[in-house]
């Protein structure tokens, strides 16, 4: 089999090589999609990605560990018949069911009708949703978790089950014999490089930071679940589905996930002790005003250490790692034309990269005629799973002595609440003195 060149410009890629021999009987069968600059609508890369599929040759038959987007099925079929016969894939594996894999799936399927599927537990009603079986045409598949294993003949695939990463579905595959990870998305990156391995292409550091900061960061717990598994393994190569395959230092991968999903040093406050950060925009000084009083209040409790920044600057991007860290924040804005200022709402969109389950939100603001943002800004903070356990609080131009008070009654009770953990009701101010 061809094996790129160590002096193969990167965007030098025969498109009709065939397959590519990673590891003694393992193949690699995917597509180089050099030109693509944005993934996901959202997830940005300077050159391109690939959709790495593998092939597994035991002594009883073939297996293939996920496909291609569908657009790159010929190049897929054609590197897969370098490597095998359809009538020798017995296994067809899907570590994860987002169609940059399984876009080839459906006419492998029609190709190889013999193969059993292999899914995670989790995979079942996507995995009908994307081959929507009829009577006449029904779907048969294999659920499997960790320790479960389908043997090739002299090959033995284990399972590992690793949800989250980055969807429900997710799983890695462990060919044991030749110390193999076939990690889905885990590990991978969005860099195109026609050499393929990762001591042939050019520095893609920057692809894996960026990947994982993008797509694996908001599952940190489930990333550190997952290591628990891979951090054992003796692994000789790590056979990710997008970016180079990691045989030189493999284990450097995964110490990056180990340090990525840990949090440093800086980011952690004494154990003991609980964050709040306060954000606010202010127009004439009056929400500033308000957000001063809300810190006061919550510094009167013992054990935590509240912060207060003010978005006039328009930079949002600093502040998502110290929200990552805190136990809550409070957002401020006045209302705008019926709406909170532009810095609240691009902070908010901003947090989609983090874990925000369990944190503590709230909101507040000075307004003139209808004050909408405060109850905006309220229902976003539910949708990214925030709990508000204090209701909003809204004043009316500018704030009276005894508004003040409110507001550090408010900073009082938003303290009491992150404290003790408070899951209960909504504290409303209607009900307080
Ligand atoms: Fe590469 Fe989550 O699909």
């Amino acid at each position: 089999m061809m094996s790129p060149a160590a002096s193969a410009p990167a965007w030098d890629f025969d498109d009709q090589a065939p397959a590519v021999e990673v590891a003694p009987g393992v193949h690699w069968i995917g597509a180089l999609d050099p030109g693509l600059r944005t993934f996901d609508i959202i997830l940005r890369t300077a050159n391109g990605t690939t959709y790495n599929s593998y092939l597994v040759r035991g002594e009883d038959g073939v297996a293939v560990i996920d496909t291609v987007k569908a657009e790159f099925a010929e190049d897929f079929f054609a590197r897969l018949e370098s490597a095998a016969r359809y009538d020798e894939i017995r296994v067809i594996v899907l570590n994860h069911l987002e169609p940059d894999h399984t876009g080839a799936l459906p006419e492998l399927m029609r190709r190889a009708p013999q193969a059993q599927l292999y899914i995670s537990k989790r995979a079942t009603a996507m995995l009908k949703a994307l081959l929507k079986p009829r009577d006449d045409r029904p779907l048969t598949y294999k659920t499997v978790g960790t320790g479960d294993e389908v043997s090739l003949g002299g090959r033995t695939l284990r399972f590992l089950h690793t949800p989250f990463l980055h969807w429900p579905d997710t799983q890695c595959t462990w060919l044991a014999e030749e110390g193999v990870l076939f990690s889905g998305d885990v590990f991978g990156c969005h860099h195109c490089d026609a050499r393929l391995f990762n001591d042939l292409c050019g520095d893609f550091r920057f692809a894996f930071d960026y990947y994982y900061a993008h797509i694996m960061r908001p599952f940190k717990s489930y990333v550190v679940d997952a290591l628990k598994l891979i951090e054992p393994l003796p692994i000789k190569l790590i056979a990710p589905t997008h970016g180079p395959v990691l045989r030189d230092r493999p284990r450097r991968y995964v110490t990056r996930y180990r340090e990525l999903s840990t949090p440093s040093l800086a980011e952690r406050i004494d154990q003991d002790e609980r964050s709040l950060i306060i954000f606010y925009m202010s127009a004439y000084g009056s929400t500033a005003r308000m957000a001063e009083a809300i810190r006061a209040g919550v510094e009167e409790s013992e054990g935590i250490r509240v912060s207060l920044y003010d978005l006039e600057g328009g930079e949002v991007q600093p502040f998502v790692d110290l929200i990552e860290s805190a136990d809550a924040m409070a957002l401020g804005s006045p209302t705008i034309n019926g709406d909170a200022a532009k810095p609240i709402w691009d902070l908010l969109s901003s947090l989609a990269v983090i874990d925000l389950k369990g944190k503590l939100g709230a909101a507040f603001g000075s307004y003139g005629w209808t004050g909408e943002a405060v109850k905006m800004i309220e229902d976003r903070l539910r949708g990214l799973k925030l709990r508000v356990p204090v209701a909003g609080l809204r004043i009316k131009l500018i704030p009276t002595d005894e508004e003040l008070e409110e507001c550090r009654e408010f900073g009082r009770a938003l303290a009491g609440a992150l404290v003790r953990g408070e899951q209960g009701r909504v504290i409303d101010f209607a009900d307080l003195g």
